[in-house]
């Protein structure tokens, strides 16, 4: 039988299909993300939804629970992000751009978890390559299998007959399902086979780390496709002329999605970074202005944050707001907020927001920071080292309460903080007896100001 070949569009981002081209992708919103692929409608679908002799419908009450079992993999950053290890027959998805280090973090893994053994499947690199990376990350006795394979059906193969506890393949982008007639990374492809290893996963009961590549015009068909698919998806983010990355899960079965685990590159791969804080703040000794210490929490553990501002008049006609590792607009309302009810004139000005270490902050607790570094650098006076914030502004310029504040008020204590600001309006929890520092509460930014600058 001839094969007709039927042809679709398809998004890059999202994987929408559609019949014609189209600007817009109507389903993720995208712009020029449409590419055309050869669909072969009549090959029977690849992707069958049933896991072969499961597909019973059972009683929810019979249904033999016992927990979900986990692997603890040889780093607690990843154990932490992942919600306490990783789950038997989960397909887990790792993103990011190219460089950022996702082969060298699984590659650890793979090297590392005693006791088990592990196979990493690599079409993007060859054996010796990996041998020689692995010298300089791990000399450990695990048995690691490496196999430079691209084909789906070769890569399962070579998995039923090792019998690995953990798989990584790296990458998503080369695999070849050789059902589809696509080229490796388009759309189908990337598609069609990780459908293959997710079934392989779920029946075999083996955990695989899928890595995938990000870029930040989306011009390789990536991760996002798959996100509906795959148990978890991590983003392992930071900038790469930073030393840190930052894990965190978008998506995940087992475990919330708040946790994030914090790395440093080094000659010898990556580090776990352990007290996050007083890495993240510079501890200068000479006071600056423009520089507050914001107590954020990410996930559960609480985290110090170097908060930097610069204020300067305005060159052109409209002044400047630009910040990073902050939200744009959220900087641009805590600025009309100083303006409009606390009588500081900004509209003039240039701000920049800079949070040190290439982080990203979403944590609303860092407002307050956000707005004394940006009056510290406008009023060109310093903050005190040892004080710091933890509060969110409202609208009207008031300093609203946030959560976990009994956490926070610890972490910036532990760390030699003398002196805390927080929301008047914080109910119950607010003093711990743990540590001696300060605690102060305020209702209005301009009460911070006059506390602060006197
Ligand atoms: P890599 O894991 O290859 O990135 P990805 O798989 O996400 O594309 O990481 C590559 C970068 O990491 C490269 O720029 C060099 C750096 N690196 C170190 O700094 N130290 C090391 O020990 C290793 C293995 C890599
Ligand atoms: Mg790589």
């Amino acid at each position: 039988m001839t094969k007709k070949i039927v042809k679709s569009f398809f998004c890059k981002n999202c994987g929408a299909e559609s019949a014609k081209w189209l600007g817009k992708c109507s389903s993720c919103g995208e712009w020029n993300t449409y590419v055309e692929e050869i669909v072969s409608k009549d090959s029977k679908s690849t992707i069958t939804t049933s896991f072969s002799g499961k597909a019973e419908p059972v009683e929810i009450k019979d249904i033999e629970t016992g927990r979900e079992q986990r692997i603890q993999l040889p780093d607690n950053e990843l154990n932490r992000v992942l919600g306490g290890g990783l789950v038997l027959g989960s397909l887990v998805l790792l993103g990011g751009e190219p460089g950022i280090g996702k082969s060298t973090l699984l590659l650890q893994i793979a090297l590392l978890t005693m006791g088990k053994k592990t196979l990493y499947v690599t079409g993007e690199e060859s054996s010796q390559q990996i041998r020689m990376r692995g010298e300089r990350l791990a000399t450990n006795e695990t048995a690691c299998f490496i196999y430079p394979e691209t084909s789906v059906q070769k890569i399962i193969q070579q998995i039923d007959a090792i019998k690995p506890n953990l798989v990584v393949v790296d990458s998503v982008q080369t695999l070849i399902n050789e059902r589809v007639d696509n080229a490796p990374g388009s759309i189908t492809q990337i598609r069609e086979s990780t459908a293959e290893l997710l079934k392989l996963a779920k029946v075999s009961d083996i955990p695989i780390f899928l890595i995938g590549h990000i870029t930040k015009d989306g011009a390789i068909a990536g991760p996002k496709l798959l996100e509906h698919m795959v148990d978890v998806v991590l983003q392992f983010e930071g900038d790469r002329n930073h030393t840190f990355r930052i894990i965190r899960a978008l998506k995940n079965r087992y475990g919330s999605t708040n946790e994030i685990g914090i790395y440093r590159m080094n000659n010898a791969g990556l580090e776990a970074v352990l007290n996050p804080s007083e890495i993240l703040i510079s501890n200068f000794d000479e006071s600056l202005s423009g520089i507050a210490i914001a107590s954020t929490m990410e996930g559960y553990r609480p985290l110090m944050i170097e908060v930097q501002a610069l204020v300067s008049t305005a060159v052109y006609g409209t002044p400047q707001r630009s910040s990073t590792g902050f939200d744009n607009k959220r900087l641009n309302m805590l600025l009309a907020v100083l303006e409009k009810r606390c009588g500081f004139r900004l509209s003039q000005k240039d701000v920049f927001l800079n949070i040190a270490g290439g982080i990203r902050v979403d944590d609303p607790a860092i407002d307050l920071a956000v707005v004394c570094a940006v009056l510290s650098s406008s009023e060109d006076l310093s903050i005190d080292g040892k004080t710091c914030f933890a509060a969110e502004v409202g609208l009207s310029g008031e300093i609203r309460p946030v959560s976990r504040l009994d956490q926070r008020i610890d972490e910036a204590g532990k760390l030699g903080f003398q002196k805390i600001l927080i929301s008047k309006y914080t109910k119950g929890e607010k003093i711990s007896g743990k540590s001696k520092i300060e605690v102060i509460e305020i209702s209005r930014v301009d009460e911070a100001f006059r506390h602060l600058f006197g």
